[in-house]
């Protein structure tokens, strides 16, 4: 990896954003890493500075535009640049969609869309500037094909994958990249803060559930080889060919091994 890389990862406080975090700073990356809880994100930054990496917390909320513009300001006055955004703060809410709420669906997509837009418009005029950057959306499988019960989180996925694909070719031909990775269910967080924000949980699907330092790795290797997408599982990529060819096909498949909703005890 070039050792002067600098990159800013939302949502670092746990799960696929910290794991990145302290995967880049080894391999000789500077970080500047945000959320909302600070202790927590201290503690990744001192993981990584006690390990001889660079690291600058900055506590801030995505849904705050002007938090992801002071967070960009930030890391160039610090180190000067900013080759990387990775935009991957994000929570998930389970629920049959008409158990959903008009709040909750707000949320979701100020959290996990508007949060992505804005740190990726912050990061934006740096990029064009230098003439090079990188901007990393951590969308998810449901971003692909979406599966019962996950309906207002998979939208904010979908919509995470919309916005890359045009970004993508409006900067087509300069050294700016969008990469976008599809996890699939992955060791994290996630599914706590889904049952403790909304009380419902789902049930485990029959796929794939992955350790949250093959999602880092597939993101590493992504910096050093832009690519439009990323599935850190790979076969979980025969999904979204699948549901391209034969939607209907698809319905049933994730209708059958997909995941049930759950009261969860909170
Ligand atoms: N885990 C999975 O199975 C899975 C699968 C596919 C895709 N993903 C995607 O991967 C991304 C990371 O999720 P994860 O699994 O790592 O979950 P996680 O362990 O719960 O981590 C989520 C991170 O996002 C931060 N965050 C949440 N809301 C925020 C806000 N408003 N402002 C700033 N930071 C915020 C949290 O920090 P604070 O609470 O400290 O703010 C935390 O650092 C998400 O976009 C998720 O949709 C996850």
């Amino acid at each position: 990896m070039n050792p002067n890389r600098v990159i800013a990862i939302t949502g670092a406080s746990a799960g696929i954003g910290r794991a990145t975090a302290v995967r880049v700073a080894r391999d000789g990356a500077s970080v500047v890493i945000c959320a909302r809880r600070e202790a927590a994100l201290r503690a990744v930054a001192d993981e990584i500075t006690a390990a001889g990496g660079q690291a600058l917390p900055i506590v801030a909320d995505v849904t705050r535009e002007a938090d992801m513009t002071a967070m960009v300001a930030q890391a160039v006055e610090r180190f000067g640049r900013l080759d990387v955004m990775m935009c991957n703060a994000g929570f998930g809410v389970a629920g049959a969609i008409d158990d959903i709420t008009p709040d909750q669906m707000r949320q979701l997509m100020d959290v996990n869309y508007l949060g992505t837009f804005f740190a990726a418009r912050a990061a934006m005029p740096v990029f064009r500037t230098q003439g090079h950057g990188h901007v990393i959306m951590v969308s998810s499988i449901v971003g692909k094909r979406g599966v019962p019960f996950m309906g207002a989180y998979s939208a904010t996925k979908f919509a995470q994958v919309g916005l890359a694909e045009c970004l993508r070719a409006e900067v087509l031909g300069s050294d700016i990249h969008v990469t976008v990775v599809y996890p699939v269910s992955t060791e994290t967080e996630f599914f706590d803060v889904m049952s403790k924000q909304t009380g419902m949980a789902v049930t485990r699907a029959y796929g794939p559930r992955q350790d949250v330092t093959i999602v880092a790795d597939a993101i590493a290797r992504a910096l050093e080889h832009p690519v439009p997408e990323v599935y850190p599982y790979p076969r979980s990529k025969a999904l979204a060919v699948l549901n391209a060819i034969a939607p209907g096909l698809c319905d049933r498949i994730v209708k059958r091994f997909g995941r049930k909703p759950v009261r969860s005890p909170v």
